[in-house]
């Protein structure tokens, strides 16, 4: 408590010390209107950075000289900030809660295989209209290494964008464009490693002890065998453990994923400046969300598994202080593919407002395999609520693989074995399991602990590709239903819904990547095809299978907009006495409310009007998606084969 109460001294003291410096080393400036506003943030959150910084580098000789360049760089940053960033940081000031709205959707991909380049994303802005983005995540489109970059996570450089996509004006005219029509940009903020060729790790691999010192570079291998002994291995088909040996360098260089992507060595407070000043470059280009990519990994510590340490959160904590300070509107998402009870933990106002959900996710799958949902509605049931402020963004699919990242606990209390549910899972989804329908790919299948994950496109994993190629109408239709059924989850269930584009047209895994050597190794470009604007066009003509899909899609987007209780995330699981069945209550701000009612099965699924009744719902509902009135009587309500009903009453 003293301690506490100390530091919190200290931060006072401090703010009093190094504010004339800033105003002296700003003396031009501080008559200006953004001086006053920069000042009026830093008096409202200097001791939030103070305490978290100092909880990180308090015990460095050099904290308060990297402090105060931190200072120096934000006010510059704040500066220099476009008005219209400006105005839109007022805007949302005055409607803190903007992401909650009933009327957001999101959408990503990549985008060289969207649109060719940024330019070309300018000329789609009217399909995003048409489909009812509010939010759009372009993929890394950095400067990264030729040949294999991990889809753009390898950045050479956070300034420069990739020369193939155009250049750092085109992405502030597309964030402005964007923003006109309402649509949100989302970039990455890899933060946890850079490429080998960033100029850091060049003049590391140059012999620049500075430099080196910004990374994780061993001389034998001492070290690395000492982490290694209680790591996981992330991407054992690249290289075993978490080190990459360089040969130029004779050194050993801490990789948790490709060899060629260096992890940042945040106990250097230099690291943390660094990175805070391209953050909030990216800020000032327009970016309205970042996603903190594989945010789970940066902080490592000896004897652990380096994975959501305590002080990982700090880390973001100080760089979300950072932000209120000097992009007071950005948001931060949370990229954390990791066991729930720790994706929990980086979900709040001071940490990530938004998080992905892939717990929500994974159970999807999982009940699609199944056909039974008795897991999802545990885990939902008492893992879904995060403070109200926060949000979930929900996904079915996105560029990444899909693993089974549910709590064995949950599994175990239904008695189901997670070690043997996952090797199930994989076979089924990898269409190795008899009967299966799913036809995608194993990703980073590790023989030593039996781990692997899952690549394929939602269509692909949801039935389409085996239905078509067997041509048989009734499978057809089934997989189209399974798709419709995902997908009215995430638009209901409370959060962000997010599309992996493509999905809305029920595009097929592309097995040509293995023709690429740059991309053969790496199953996941399976679901990372290049948009076919003819395919793209058939969404329109609703004998295809595209129109089939998109047509019932968009559709449910519009009613998702104009239904008040899907804002925000109040959700309620229940119980209907029904195990294919997943459903939930979901208010809105005022009276309004929806009951959902999903079946997972093939078959039709009876529920009884009692138990309807029990949970104290209205008698009478109506359907928004088939506009349906129902009256609770005797008779159950009878859902067709992957049926979803949003009955409001
Ligand atoms: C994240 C990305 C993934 C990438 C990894 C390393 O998990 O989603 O695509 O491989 O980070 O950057
Ligand atoms: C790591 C990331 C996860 C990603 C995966 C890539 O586990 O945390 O987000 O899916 O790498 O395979």
């Amino acid at each position: 408590m003293s301690a506490q109460l100390n530091l919190h001294k200290e931060a006072q003291r401090t703010f009093v010390r190094l504010t004339p410096r800033l105003e002296a080393e700003f003396a031009a400036e501080t008559n200006s209107i953004a001086w006053a506003t920069f000042r009026r943030r830093l008096d409202a959150h200097f001791d939030d950075l103070f305490v978290l910084l100092f909880q990180l580098y308090g015990d460095r000789y050099d904290f308060l000289y990297h402090l105060e360049r931190l200072l120096a760089e934000s006010a510059r940053s704040w500066l220099d900030r476009p008005q219209a960033l400006k105005d839109l940081d007022a805007m949302r000031e005055r409607d803190p809660q903007w992401y909650q709205s009933e009327r957001m959707l999101g959408g990503v991909y990549y985008v060289d295989l969207f649109a060719g380049d940024l330019q070309g994303m300018r000329a789609k802005i009217p399909y995003f209209k048409e489909l009812g983005l509010t939010y759009l995540h372009l993929m890394p489109l950095f400067k990264a290494p030729e040949g294999d970059n991990d889809g753009g996570y390898a950045v050479s450089d956070y300034r420069e964008v990739d020369p193939r996509l155009g250049v750092m004006d085109d992405l502030r005219v597309l964030a402005t464009e964007l923003r006109e029509h309402g649509i949100s940009l989302v970039l990455d903020f890899v933060f946890n490693h850079t490429s080998d060729e960033h100029r850091w790790a060049l003049a590391a691999q140059a012999g620049d002890e500075e430099y080196a010192d910004y990374y994780f570079i061993f001389p034998d291998r001492t070290m690395p065998d000492a982490y290694d002994r209680t790591l996981r291995e992330i991407f054992p088909d690249q290289h075993p453990g978490s080190f990459t040996y360089r040969a130029d360098m004779q050194r050993w260089v801490w990789t948790t994923f490709n060899s060629f992507q260096w992890d940042l060595n945040y106990r250097n407070p230099a690291v943390f400046r660094d990175m805070a000043a391209e953050m909030l470059f990216l800020a000032n280009v327009g970016a309205e969300v970042l996603r903190l990519d594989a945010l789970a990994f940066t902080w490592k510590e000896m004897g652990t598994n380096c994975e959501n340490l305590p002080k990982a959160h700090t880390l973001v904590r100080a760089f979300n202080a950072v932000l209120r300070i000097a992009a007071p509107s950005l948001l931060f998402k949370s990229e954390a593919i990791v066991h729930p009870d720790e994706v929990a933990r980086y979900i709040s106002v001071q940490e990530c407002q938004l998080s992905y959900n892939p717990l929500l996710m994974a159970l999807l799958w999982n009940s699609l395999a199944t056909r039974e949902t008795r897991l999802l509605r545990h885990s939902m049931g008492y893992r879904f609520a995060i403070p109200d402020e926060c949000a979930w963004v929900n996904y079915i699919r996105c560029h990444d693989d899909i693993g089974w990242t549910f709590d064995d606990g949950d599994a175990g209390a239904l008695g189901i074995n997670g070690y043997d549910h996952r090797r199930f899972l994989n076979a089924f989804y990898s269409g190795r399991f008899p009967g299966s329908f799913a036809r995608g790919l194993p990703f980073q299948e590790n023989p030593r602990t039996g781990d692997a994950r899952i690549s394929g496109t939602l269509a692909s994993l949801a039935g389409l590709e085996a239905a078509l190629h067997s041509g048989n109408p009734a499978e057809i239709d089934l997989a189209v239903r399974r798709i419709l059924l995902l997908n009215a989850i995430i638009l209901s269930i409370g959060g962000v819904p997010l599309i992996y584009l493509g999905d809305e047209i029920g595009i097929l895994n592309d097995y040509s990547y293995v023709e690429d050597a740059a991309k053969a190794g790496d199953s996941r470009w399976v679901h990372r095809p290049r948009i076919d604007w003819e395919q793209m066009a058939r969404r329109l003509d609703q004998t295809s299978i595209e129109g089939r899909i998109y047509t019932a899609l968009r559709r449910l987007i519009e009613l998702r907009k104009a239904t008040k209780a899907f804002a925000g995330n109040d959700m309620r699981v229940i119980n209907l006495g029904n195990d294919h069945v997943f459903a939930y209550v979901r208010s809105g701000r005022q009276s309004e409310r929806v009951l959902v009612l999903a079946n997972f099965s093939e078959h039709t699924q009876p529920i009884a009007a009692n138990e309807v009744r029990l949970y104290g719902l209205s008698y009478h509902f109506r359907d928004l998606i088939t506009g349906q009135e129902l009256k609770l009587g005797d008779d159950p309500i009878v859902l067709a084969p992957y049926q979803v009903l949003w009955l409001a009453d």
